[in-house]
């Protein structure tokens, strides 16, 4: 099973570098970015993974694809990855609310492949490439259990939310590698 990462931004930012490298240690060898046109991105990308320039569908048969949108009718089970290859998440930042970009640019792309949601929260990219990993494993969707939002404090006054799912683990949400820092810099730099 490959994790295939349909990039739509086009640009490296770092809060989407931290997510593609915490979906790269997510799903080790077995992680491909597709649609990569930045030629910064696409060298960078390649100590993460697999990187091709063309969209998914002019590299992969889509029916043997499974496509993760928020906008989908049906959850993910177990048994979507039987006949299966490939799952494909959108690389597309989170807006405040799910805006249907996923459904623009990844789904309305293919005829063939099955579309699958993760629930009615919109996860990160990094937690749908987990939330995706742990179904493949065996688990029901039901059974992780994933936040609405997460407030990182900054101080007794002052935090910042991100009105994101991440996956919640022995009561801790298990937020992307680096981002706390990368947030309190910006916020040291008066960037907010
Ligand atoms: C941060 S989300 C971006 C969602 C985008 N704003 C939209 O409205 O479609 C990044 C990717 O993670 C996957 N994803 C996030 N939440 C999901 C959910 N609840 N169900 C299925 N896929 C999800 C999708 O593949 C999505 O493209």
């Amino acid at each position: 099973m490959k994790l295939i990462i349909e990039n739509c931004e086009r640009k490296l930012w770092e809060w989407l570098y931290l997510e593609y490298k915490h979906a790269a240690e997510i799903w080790k060898d077995n992680i491909v970015f597709t649609n990569v046109k930045d030629n910064d991105m696409f060298i960078r990308l390649r100590n993460l993974g697999k990187v091709y320039r063309e969209s998914f569908i002019e590299i992969i048969d889509d029916s043997k694809a499974i496509v993760l949108d928020p906008l989908a009718e049906k959850k993910l089970c177990r048994d979507d990855f039987i006949g299966r290859d490939y799952i494909i998440i959108g690389g597309i930042l989170g807006d405040r609310v799910i805006t249907g970009k996923t459904r623009e640019y990844i789904t309305k792309k293919t005829k063939k492949a099955i579309v699958r949601n993760l629930g009615k929260v919109q996860l990160t990219i990094d937690t749908a490439a987990l939330v995706a990993k742990l179904i493949y494993m065996g688990l029901n969707l039901d059974e992780i259990q994933i936040s609405n939002e997460v407030e990182i404090k900054i101080n007794e006054i002052e935090s910042i939310v991100l009105p994101y799912g991440y996956v919640v683990f022995q009561g801790k949400p298990i937020i992307t590698p680096g981002l706390i820092n990368y947030l309190l810099k910006k916020y040291e730099r008066n960037e907010f």
